[in-house]
């Protein structure tokens, strides 16, 4: 049976080689579930970058540019990481470079596996089921928050092993620990989730309705795939 794994911070990602495995990025809050957001309402391709400069680059070449820093849009950007922005019908067939404090890095880090894709609570199930049919070990990467372990990402990543239980098999003890996470979540995952320490950064900046949209199982069955370094859904 093939496995799953998860490293709950890209500062482990050392200890996880991405050769050969299909790689699920996960930043529940906000970055990957904006992605997903954007691809359900048309978004042509997303270009994560790591860097603000190589973002802002992007612009002249056609690219919406889009991001934050710490939670916040970029002053001189066209958008910032709300998933609601994503659903302007004026995005349909847009490209978009994108970076983000911890999302767009994890991606970076991720660079080498057999396949990366992107998951969120959002498209829960259409990940599941994509990486059923692409039968390879799996690596979930937690994005977190700058080095740090954070609950959402966590409880996601035990969410996907606890769907895929029976199918793969986890390779350590880091899957068990997030599907346990997952269990004490899964009643009330807004409730779960309000201690998180992103959340009370979001309150901060009164985007309490993000979170809350964000904890949304299975609103979209769009599974965005990294491909020549551009995210894009499959037609
Ligand atoms: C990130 O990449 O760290 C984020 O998605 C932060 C945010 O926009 O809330």
């Amino acid at each position: 049976m093939k496995s799953i794994d998860v490293c709950v911070s890209p500062d482990l990602m050392h200890l996880y080689p991405v050769d050969g495995k299909s790689v699920v990025v996960v930043d529940i809050l906000r970055a990957t579930s904006s992605m997903v957001t954007a691809f359900a309402h048309g978004v042509k391709s997303i270009y994560p970058v790591a860097k603000l400069d190589d973002c802002r680059a992007m612009k002249s070449k056609g690219y919406l540019i889009a991001g934050e820093r710490e939670g916040e849009k970029v002053a001189d950007f066209d958008l910032g990481n709300s998933p609601f922005e994503y659903m302007a019908p004026e995005l349909r067939g847009k490209q978009i470079a994108l970076t983000t404090t911890n999302g767009t890095q994890a991606i970076a880090k991720s660079l080498g596996a057999t396949e990366i894709i992107i998951g969120a609570f959002l498209n829960l199930s259409a990940v599941a089921d994509h990486l059923i049919n692409s039968n390879n070990d799996i690596l979930v990467v937690c994005a977190g928050w700058k080095g740090k372990v954070n609950l959402e990402d966590t409880v996601f990543a035990g969410a996907l092993v606890d769907k895929l239980s029976g199918k793969f098999t986890p390779a350590c003890d880091a899957p068990l620990a997030a599907k346990h996470l997952y269990t004490s979540a899964k009643t009330d995952l807004i409730g779960f989730l309000n201690e998180s320490s992103h959340v009370k950064r979001l309150n901060k900046l009164n985007i309490h309705d993000d979170m809350k949209f964000c904890c949304t199982i299975d609103e979209y069955r769009v599974v965005p795939v990294l491909v020549n370094g551009h995210l894009a859904v499959k037609d």
